[in-house]
């Protein structure tokens, strides 16, 4: 499967997003990354489906929504009514998992299952092949620019090793303290699909930034 980066905005200049938006693209971005976050799930706020909504017009990446929140559906119909490509939910955070996932499908949108550095691999096993994307989150989720949580890396390779086992097209994404040092070696063990926050708003130059991405990946 192709690599995928996917800058995630939070670590954009929010007072110019739509342009933030279209540099990343320009620069080689694969997909736009939106982390929604509800200071209830998670200990921080960002923001709902009217900023998708209007940056929207700004792209024609795929926009991937990675929903921190809880209650999820309400969420899931606004994303997919302002413009969503692909959603992404919590294990942790849906008391009727099947239930979102169905939703996010009905709804004509790609779905993803999340689960955070602590919960095991198993807790996918009953969903795996409803999905097009499980995202694994190698820091615990509210805030950009923590440190890569190293002991995911065995967990990324027991996902790879089930996805294998299934034979669907799945994608395996990985979000939280990636960069240029730390994505080999979780494309190593089995990642195709990368978020990064810091790694590239951060960066003086986003081109530069995501090439560096891209030959970590492959190194
Ligand atoms: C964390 C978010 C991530 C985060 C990535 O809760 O889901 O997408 O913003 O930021 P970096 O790449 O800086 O760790
Ligand atoms: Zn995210």
């Amino acid at each position: 499967m192709n690599t995928v980066i996917a800058p995630s905005i939070l670590s954009a200049d929010f007072s110019r997003l739509g342009a933030e938006i279209a540099a990343v693209e320009a620069a080689g971005a694969d997909w736009i990354h939106f982390d929604v976050m509800d200071n209830h799930f998670v200990p921080n706020l960002t923001f709902g489906p009217m900023v998708l909504k209007a940056v929207r017009p700004h792209t024609t990446m795929p926009i991937d929504v990675h929903l921190m929140v809880q209650p999820v559906d309400a969420l899931v119909e606004g994303f997919a009514a302002a413009g969503a490509d692909l959603i992404s939910v919590h294990v942790e955070a849906c008391p009727h998992l099947d239930r979102t996932l169905q939703l996010i499908r009905s709804k004509g949108k790609q779905v993803g299952v999340v689960i955070n550095p602590a919960t095991p691999a198993h807790a996918l096993d009953c969903v795996l092949p409803q999905v097009d994307l499980v995202l694994l989150m190698t820091v615990n989720p509210g805030f950009a620019g923590q440190a890569f949580i190293r002991p995911v890396l065995d967990k990324v390779r027991v996902v790879r090793a089930m996805i294998d086992a299934i034979g669907l097209p799945i994608r395996l994404q990985v979000d939280g303290g990636v960069t240029p040092d730390t994505i080999g070696e979780v494309a190593a063990a089995g990642a195709d699909t990368f978020v990064a926050g810091s790694a590239i708003f951060g960066k003086p130059d986003y081109a530069e930034a995501i090439a560096a991405l891209r030959r970590g990946a492959a190194a």
